[in-house]
Order: C-alpha cells, then sequence, then structure tokens
C-alpha cells in the first residue's frame, strides 16, 4: 500500500503536487506537510502534518510510525533568499535530504523524490541547449546545495540502492499558490501585476532568457518520473527538463496581445547577477529517452492559461 509524505506541501509546488497525488491515490494515502502551522486551504480535504524538516527525529518517528512508503521532499530555500541567509539555506537544504536519504537506506522509505534546479549550472556552462552532462560551478548558494545534493543521491542510490529520483526544474510558472524568493519569480509576479491593471517593474532585464516550465507539466513530469519502472532510470543525479523558455521582453510581448495597455519597466536588481550565470534553454534528451518526457505547454499557452486563471486575492492572503 502507497502511502507518500509531502514535505514542504504548502509551498508552491507542494500544493499542487498534494492535490495531483490525492486525487490519483486517495486523500488519507498524502500526507501534506509543512512548517507552517495551518493547513493551506486547498489542503483540507486530507491529512497534514506541521513539520520542521530540520527536526531530524520528528521526522524519523513520524515517518517510520505511519509507514510510509514515499518522501517527495520540497523543503528548501530558493536561490534569492538562500543569498540573503547562506548558512541557513546550506543547513535547511542539505540536512533535511540526509534524515530522508537515510531513512530510504535503512529501508524505511521506498522511494525518494527530491528537486533539483537549473540552478546546479553556473557562468561557464555552456548557456544553450545545455547539455546533462556538462561544466557545472555553479556560483550561488542555492545552485551548490542543489548540486551535491546531487552528487549524494546519486551517492546514496549507488552505494546503498536508494530509490531516489530528481529534476532540475526550470523555473516554474503556477496560479494556485504564491512562488516565494526565486529568480525566476518575475514570470509569475507579471501576471499579477497585469491582471491588476498596474505597470510592471521587472527585477531582470528585457533579454534575460531563462529556461521555464508551467506548473501542470512540471507536476505531470514528476509523477512520470516517480511511476517509471526503475530500470528506465538511468540517471541518479538529476534530469535536465525542458517546457519553454523566454526573455522577460517576449512574455511581455505575449501578454500585449491581450493587453494592449500593459506596461512594463525594468530595474534589475541582485537577481540579475543569479540569472546571467543561469542558461537559457536546456537539452532534456535523457528525460525524452529514458522516460519518456515530452512537453505541453509552450509560451503562447502558458500566457493564455495565467492571465485568465490568476487569483489576485492571494496576494493578500
Ligand atoms: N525557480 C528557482 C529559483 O529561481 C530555480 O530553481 O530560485
Amino acid at each position: 500500500m502507497r502511502k507518500i509524505l509531502v514535505i514542504g506541501a504548502g509551498g508552491q509546488i507542494g500544493i499542487e503536487l498534494v492535490i495531483r497525488l490525492r486525487q490519483m491515490i486517495g486523500n488519507d494515502q498524502v500526507v501534506a506537510a509543512d512548517i507552517k502551522e495551518q493547513c493551506p486551504d486547498a489542503l483540507l480535504n486530507g491529512p497534514y502534518e506541521r513539520m520542521d524538516a530540520l527536526e531530524r527525529d520528528d521526522v524519523r518517528s513520524f515517518i517510520i510510525e505511519e509507514k510510509i512508503t514515499e518522501v517527495y521532499l520540497l523543503a528548501a530555500l530558493l536561490s534569492a533568499t538562500a543569498e540573503k541567509n547562506p548558512a541557513f539555506a546550506w543547513k535547511l537544504n542539505m540536512e533535511g535530504l540526509f534524515t530522508i536519504l537515510d531513512l530510504a537506506k535503512e529501508g524505511h522509505v521506498k522511494k525518494i523524490f527530491w528537486p533539483s534546479s537549473i540552478a546546479v549550472f553556473g557562468p561557464t556552462t555552456p548557456q544553450v541547449n545545455t547539455p546533462q552532462l556538462t561544466i557545472m560551478e555553479p556560483t550561488t548558494v542555492y545552485g551548490i546545495s542543489k548540486q551535491a545534493g546531487e552528487r549524494w543521491c546519486e551517492y546514496y542510490y549507488d552505494q546503498y540502492g536508494v530509490d531516489v529520483r530528481s529534476i532540475r526544474y526550470p523555473g516554474l510558472i503556477s496560479y494556485t499558490s504564491l512562488p516565494g524568493g526565486g529568480t525566476t519569480d518575475y514570470a509569475v509576479d507579471i501576471f499579477y501585476q497585469a491582471k491588476l491593471r498596474n505597470k510592471y517593474t521587472c527585477f531582470l532585464s528585457e533579454n534575460t532568457r531563462l529556461p521555464m516550465m508551467y506548473m501542470q507539466d512540471a507536476i505531470r513530469a514528476t509523477i512520470e518520473l516517480m511511476d517509471a519502472p526503475k530500470n528506465k532510470i538511468k540517471i541518479r543525479s538529476s534530469y535536465n527538463l525542458s517546457g519553454c523558455n523566454f526573455t522577460p521582453k517576449e512574455v511581455t510581448e505575449e501578454i500585449l496581445l491581450h493587453q494592449p495597455e500593459f506596461e512594463v519597466n525594468y530595474e534589475p536588481d541582485f537577481r540579475q547577477k543569479i540569472a546571467d550565470t543561469w542558461p537559457g534553454s536546456i537539452d532534456d534528451n535523457s528525460s525524452r529517452n529514458d522516460w519518456g518526457w515530452c512537453e505541453q505547454v509552450d509560451l503562447k499557452e502558458l500566457v493564455r492559461l495565467m492571465l485568465l486563471n490568476v487569483n489576485v486575492e492571494l496576494l493578500t492572503k
């Protein structure tokens, strides 16, 4: 019997992932856990546990007592926030991972999902169609933690047979919950300001190209990767994954087709420096060949869906 725990369930990916997993295997089989005291409204239809990913003993006893078979470990600080608190970011992003990898090594957990990121790449990485295997010299704390995490995942698979699977997510665009602390967040913020009929001040420059993905594609990728037969998973560090890629100017032009009066100006801040070290596009042939990945949502469709669905009330919640 599958019993899933999603740690960091209150975040941008967590909420949508829990909703989908509950639809698939039943509400009671998917425990949402987060540091927040209150269960997010969208997850009230199933079990919720207040959990600090850094409380190793609590996490361990919960997983063992509840007979959790799969863990999705999403609790982390993203790139921009991590730069403001490097020591804590390193601690959170690494210690939580070891707790779960060790539980799997001891046989308590059968399968782990752990997200990596395009942040594992750096200024010396080829920026166009970045290959799966390439130079990786990340310059952000977040990127360093994700790269180290990838190495540890592969190590636990090689040495102890731990079934851990991972994706290098690009910037994720969604409307159910807000992102927090990422360099790619402008591509979500811009839709709220468009919907509010405000002028948007973008914190990246107009020609900064970054890999992006609509959340529906990202959730589907995560589930397809986790459902794939074990022998199909050839990469145990983390898979490159591509949806679409665009610049602030290109997404603005697409919004203008729906709202011709929309205005954007550009005031790059410290996040520009981070974005400049990341790829503009990703080669994800390994994901396509190994477990059949294929994206569905392009920029045009992404813009249409975001303008249709963004709910500005989320901004004040
Ligand atoms: N969206 C993330 C960030 O900007 C990248 O993984 O930090």
